[in-house]
């Protein structure tokens, strides 16, 4: 047993705790706004079908709004909705000045073109960031725009752990739109050295193992090992996969890395909650853009 045991312990990153912050700041922040006479922050969900994850997550999201003092608004539309329907209720929403967050729940049902309907969303109120113009801005650097909620989450975990990002070597395996590329962009940013690893990259384990961030979002169970990771690094496990064993899992193997990277995050428990809690923040940022009621909170988002 003894030669099993770590020589370091690796830190756990608690993104519940984390969240459990921010989502109490953006309360406070709102009851703040509400004692100015201000209304309410509002956030419209839109869920077309039924899938049961999907259904789970905007009810995650809905509760949170709520818990925050931001009103949720909720259009649940049949899975035969068609595209020119969905848009019309983006289209809606885009001018309900009560609104001022839309998420459109993804994925959408396949004969739905998504694109069509993201590009629809209103930029100011995309508190996604997944309308080309807040990707833009994002890639180009430039404030104003919203930056995806789970990204987001990330940098927020790695700023509240300390890390100093500038020069750091920060891999990201994953290269979707939704995680993957913003969040290369983020640590862009901040001035760290970012390589972005996908599913066709050969010797990935050479690479992460020079990485001092590693982000793992592929969605592929625990296909990050011990091997994989430089002794000291930090671990940001974006992956929520269900493993042979029926459980939730990440895409790093958390137990094999224990006494390696210095702190990782959990699944559950570590980036998954953080999303959540960013989308209420970027509410929050699009509230007070419409309101013009800025403050230091919401001049912290990017
Ligand atoms: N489906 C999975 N993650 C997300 C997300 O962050 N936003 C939306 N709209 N749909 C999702």
């Amino acid at each position: 047993m003894s030669e099993q045991t770590p020589s370091t312990t690796t830190r756990v990153i608690d993104g519940k705790l984390a969240a459990e912050r921010v989502r109490q700041e953006v309360a406070v922040a709102v009851a703040e706004r509400r004692t100015r006479g201000l209304r309410a922050p509002g956030l419209a969900t839109v869920l077309v079908g039924a899938d049961p994850a999907s259904a789970v997550y905007v009810r995650n999201k809905r509760k949170a709004a709520e818990g925050a003092g931001i009103i949720s608004v909720h259009h649940e539309l049949p899975a035969e909705t068609t595209t020119a329907e969905l848009l019309a209720c983006v289209a809606a929403l885009n001018v309900d000045d009560t609104v001022d967050g839309i998420l459109v729940q993804l994925p959408l049902p396949k004969h739905i073109d998504e694109h069509a309907v993201l590009v629809a969303i209103t930029p100011a109120k995309d508190v996604d960031g997944f309308h080309p113009d807040n990707v833009a801005r994002l890639a180009m650097g430039l404030k104003g725009g919203f930056v995806p909620c789970t990204p987001l989450g990330c940098l927020r975990l790695l700023d509240d752990e300390g890390v100093t990002l500038a020069g750091l070597h920060a891999v990201v395996v994953g290269r979707s739109n939704i995680v993957g590329k913003p969040m290369a962009s983020l640590l862009l940013q901040r001035d760290a050295t970012v390589t972005i690893a996908h599913s066709k990259t050969k010797n990935l384990a050479e690479l992460t193992r020079s990485a001092d961030i590693v982000v793992a979002a592929v969605g592929r169970v625990k296909m990050l090992g011990r091997e994989h990771i430089k002794p000291g690094a930090i671990v940001i496990d974006v992956g929520i996969n269900r493993g042979a064993d029926g459980k939730l899992c990440g895409d790093v193997d958390f137990d094999a890395i224990q006494g390696i990277a210095l702190a990782a995050t959990p699944v559950p428990g570590g980036v998954g909650p953080m999303t959540i809690a960013m989308l209420l923040q970027n509410t929050l940022t699009s509230f007070d853009r419409a309101t013009g009621s800025l403050t230091s909170t919401a001049k912290k988002a990017p």
